[in-house]
């Protein structure tokens, strides 16, 4: 049993100590006071925010500042409201249109409605969004786009300067997305060549400094622009007072086995025990959150436990369910969100009171030696804590729990994350920056320098591929074309590749259902009967075409919902990947791609993925008893995902298109091949002699 203190001098009160729960302990008195939360009209709710109050001064800064940096609070309306500021003061005019960036396709999609909402105008119209593979704009009335940053970079291979847009906000600068951290570099380029150009860079925390001196001019430069009229190139610092409420914090005593199951524990307690309002936790991903969505319904079942709403948030989620996370709660009732770290500061739920925090996160890390890159659940920063700490305090006073010990927050915990460029394989950006004439990559003016290990790692395989010739520049016309499709450098490859081996179709469906999160519909307790399920349409050669088998049941089932429901598919992601596949095939075909389908002869789909994934290429050990095999490049020990169709079928070669770790390293969706096609795909890459692209 865990027991949670608040820090203080003395042994604290005793709060909770109901069986099977978790204890609490707080050294100061409890908070008692009802929500001051009412209805009010749209324009008063925008009245409220606490950035209204700023926006004379946020549109004289933009009117004067080439960069205005604004950091504020999450949930003060700066995503919301500073694009409608700009709108309302004529920055959409002429054609022009305001964009927002975000690092997340969710948060997009969330905002872009809400603005739409608030500004009474069908969304897709004046306001807009888009993210990878959807877009709901509209090219003549559109004056208000919310797009990722992904999709901005995309955006620049078509218009290098970005000139249909007057402003662009780079929001949720403190997360320094990788994306978001090309795009600051970039953008500070595109602005020697359009000062009429504004940028807005907002955050939530004070990363303002570090900011604000990337996007200063140097003296000479400065000497320069002091002669025309233009705007002041030393960008401004705005910042929004919140007025969040207090929140009291309070620590397990000793650290906690099983974040999940504490968690769980936790809400039960809260829910028993203090006033109402909503609880927000922070778990990792899919898995967990499901997994503890399940537990706390089941709990709700019964009969204890009831008045609870509950409900997962996470990216990927149907948009449905995503309404249901932001609706009001009912009266009588407390919702309990179940998210990833998409709520910490991307998304603001009104009415949460408490926050459980389990101290994780699911991060990215590329270990550039093994060129191995996993999402692996990993502890938070201290930062990331503060930010999950303080959604409590947005309609009163709150409370968070963390799962973890105060000792451990103070003497282990990092005070900032690590800028995901630092921690990511590079071969998507490099190839984005090199189709933008970028050529010194290596001297290119990053806002955190990514490790010169990724960097050559990246060359290399780029130079693998074919993507890249000796002197590291693109090659035509495939490495143009393979920065043309909006995928990962590997998966374009193997479609490019599917073109000569006359299995365009096939591999174009593939790509589309890897893109997606995943097909099936797990869920704790049905593993089992998924599993048979499965069975229903695995092939002996791999996942990928299992993938082919599920989508021409899907076809030949007239797209059927109950079909997949039978088959323990999910519908959603089924439709989404016709979409994507769709848009795919448009793409290829302005590429000169022959859409054909090989009929069958699964042998060319498998040597198609094979020239573009050779890389992730791995051998069974000889005589191993439990399935290990060694990547044939780095001889890192990886086993079958337990979810694959070859799963205990352990063919002596394999290809896997990615790697996740938890226990051990597990490669998720895994095909067979024939280990001449490696020397066939990539000579140089197997015979070691590939001489290192050098950078100039
Ligand atoms: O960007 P920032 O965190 O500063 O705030 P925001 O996202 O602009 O949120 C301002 C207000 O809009 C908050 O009160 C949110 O609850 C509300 N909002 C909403 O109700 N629904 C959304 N999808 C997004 C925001
Ligand atoms: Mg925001």
């Amino acid at each position: 049993m865990s027991q949670f203190w608040k820090p203080g001098t003395e042994r604290p009160r005793l709060i909770d100590d109901e069986e099977g729960g978790v204890l609490f302990y707080s050294t100061s008195p409890l908070s008692s006071s009802s929500s001051g939360y009412g209805f009010a009209s749209v324009e008063k709710q925008r009245q409220r925010l606490p950035v209204y109050k700023y926006r004379t001064a946020i549109l004289y800064l933009v009117e004067t500042h080439a960069t205005a940096i604004i950091v504020g609070e999450t949930g003060s309306g700066k995503t919301t409201q500073i694009p409608q500021f700009l709108k309302e003061a004529g920055w959409a005019e002429g054609g022009r249109i305001i964009a927002c960036t975000q690092p997340r396709r969710l948060a997009v999609q969330s905002v872009a409605s809400r603005v739409a909402e608030e500004m009474g105008v069908k969304l897709g119209e004046e306001v807009g969004y888009t993210i990878r593979f959807e877009d709901v704009t509209n090219t003549d009335l559109t004056k208000i786009k919310f797009l990722t940053d992904g999709v901005l970079l995309r955006e620049m291979m078509d218009d290098p300067l970005l000139s249909k847009y007057s402003v662009i906000m780079v929001d949720e600068a403190h997360e320094r997305s990788l994306s978001t951290d090309i795009l600051l570099g970039l953008l500070k380029k595109i602005q020697r060549r359009r000062p009429e150009l504004r940028l807005i860079i907002s955050s939530a925390t004070i990363e303002a400094k570090k900011i604000s001196s990337f996007f200063s001019p140097s003296k000479r430069r400065q000497a320069l622009l002091t002669e025309d009229h233009g705007p002041n190139a030393e960008p401004a610092i705005l910042s929004v007072e919140g007025r969040g409420f207090n929140v009291e914090i309070f620590y397990v005593e000793d650290p906690v086995p099983d974040y999940l199951q504490a968690a769980v524990s936790t809400v039960l307690s809260i829910h028993d025990q203090e006033a109402m309002g909503d609880i927000l936790v922070f778990l990792t991903g899919q898995d967990d959150i499901d997994a503890a969505v399940q537990l706390l319904s089941e709990e709700s079942r019964n009969g204890q436990n009831q008045g609870l709403i509950i409900l997962p948030l996470y990216s990927g989620l149907p948009r449905a369910e995503q309404d249901l996370v932001f609706s009001p709660t009912p009266r009588g009732k407390r919702k309990v969100v179940v998210s990833t770290n998409i709520a910490e500061t991307s998304l603001t739920l009104e009415g949460i009171v408490y926050v459980v925090d389990s101290g994780f996160s699911k991060q990215r890390f590329y270990n550039p030696i093994t060129d191995i890159e996993s999402l692996i659940v990993a502890p938070i920063s201290k930062a990331s804590a503060r930010q999950r700490a303080g959604r409590a305090g947005r309609v009163r006073p709150g409370k968070c729990y963390r799962l973890y010990t105060e000792e451990y927050f103070l003497k282990e915990m990092s005070a900032e994350g690590i800028p995901e460029i630092q921690r990511s394989n590079l071969v998507s950006s490099v190839i984005q920056l090199k189709a933008l004439g970028i050529d010194n990559i290596l001297g290119f003016d990053w806002l955190a320098s990514p490790s010169s290990e990724a960097m050559i790692r990246a060359l290399e395989v780029l130079y693998s591929l074919g993507v890249l010739d000796s002197d590291a520049k693109l090659t035509s016309p495939d490495g143009f074309q393979v920065a043309e499709i909006p995928l990962d450098p590997m998966i374009s490859k193997t479609i490019l590749a599917s073109n000569q081996y006359g299995c365009s179709e096939e591999v174009i469906t593939i790509a589309a259902l890897l893109s997606m999160q995943s097909i099936w519909i797990s869920a704790r307790g049905t593993e089992k009967e998924l599993d048979e399920v499965k069975l229903r349409f695995a092939a002996a050669e791999g996942d990928h075409v299992t993938f082919l088998n599920v989508y021409k049941g899907f076809i030949q089932s007239n797209k059927s919902s109950k079909w997949c429901h039978k088959n323990f598919i999910n519908y959603n992601a089924m439709k989404k990947a016709l979409e994507v596949r769709e848009q795919l095939r448009r793409i290829a075909q302005r590429l000169g791609i022959v859409l054909k389908s090989c009929e069958g002869d699964i042998q060319v789909v498998r040597k198609a993925i094979a020239a573009g994934f050779f890389a992730n290429a791995c051998r069974l050990e000889p005589y191993s008893y439990n399935g290990m095999y060694k990547t044939v490049r780095t001889s890192q020990e990886v086993y079958v995902h337990p979810s694959s169709v070859l799963f205990r079928v352990n063919p002596k070669w394999v290809i896997y298109n990615s790697l996740v770790s938890t226990d051990r390293q597990y490669m998720r969706n895994v095909i067979s091949i024939d280990p001449s096609w490696l020397r066939e795909a990539a000579p140089h890459f197997y015979q070691h002699q590939q001489p290192n692209p050098i950078a100039h």
